[in-house]
């Protein structure tokens, strides 16, 4: 596979991710490396560029409006463990879901990390490895952990 053409390469991705039961539109790019868990949680629109490393974890259901940008070793994260309880293994405490929404071309520098349930606001920046744990609005640049708003666009 590594020595096919990253074009083909990204087709035969794109396939395999709709077999497995995602939504993804016209004009995508997925990277090499690029995880997906849960892909019948996945829903890209068009023009979406996904890039090297990026891990999407869609059990808990993962948008994508067009024309976003992910930045390379992103990880979106829909499920976690839950942890209610102290003197137990954490790994047998169960799960938590919570939808995330990345809005229409919203640019995630690299390395971003995007908590469940977040909704991130269309045309907003979010800086290199910053830690989004809450939502953040529309056509804002937003950077550091948590990420905090730093100006509009
Ligand atoms: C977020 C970003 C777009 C902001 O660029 P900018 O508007 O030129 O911002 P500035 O460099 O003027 O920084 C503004 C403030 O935010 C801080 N800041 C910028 N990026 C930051 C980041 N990633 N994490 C934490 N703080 C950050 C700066 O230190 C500065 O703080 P100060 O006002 O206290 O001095 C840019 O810093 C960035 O992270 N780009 C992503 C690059 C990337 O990941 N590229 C490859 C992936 S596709």
């Amino acid at each position: 596979l590594a020595l096919l053409p990253n074009r083909l390469v990204g087709e035969l991705r794109i396939k395999l991710l709709r077999k497995a039961g995602a939504t993804i539109g016209k004009d995508v790019h997925i990277s090499r490396g690029v995880r997906v868990i849960g892909a019948r949680g996945l829903r890209i629109h068009d023009d979406v560029s996904i890039a090297k490393g990026v891990t999407l974890d869609a059990r808990g259901g993962l948008q994508i409006e067009r024309g976003a940008l992910i930045g390379f070793d992103s990880v979106l994260l829909t499920q976690t463990h839950a942890s209610p309880a102290i003197n137990v293994p954490v790994h047998h405490q169960g799960t938590v879901a919570g939808p995330v929404v990345v809005g229409a071309f919203v640019w995630l520098g690299m390395r971003t990390i995007v908590l469940p349930g977040v909704v991130i606001g269309a045309n907003t920046i979010v800086g290199a490895a910053s830690v989004v744990t809450k939502n953040l609005p529309e056509k804002v640049v937003a950077a550091g952990t948590p990420a905090r708003v730093i100006r509009g666009r």
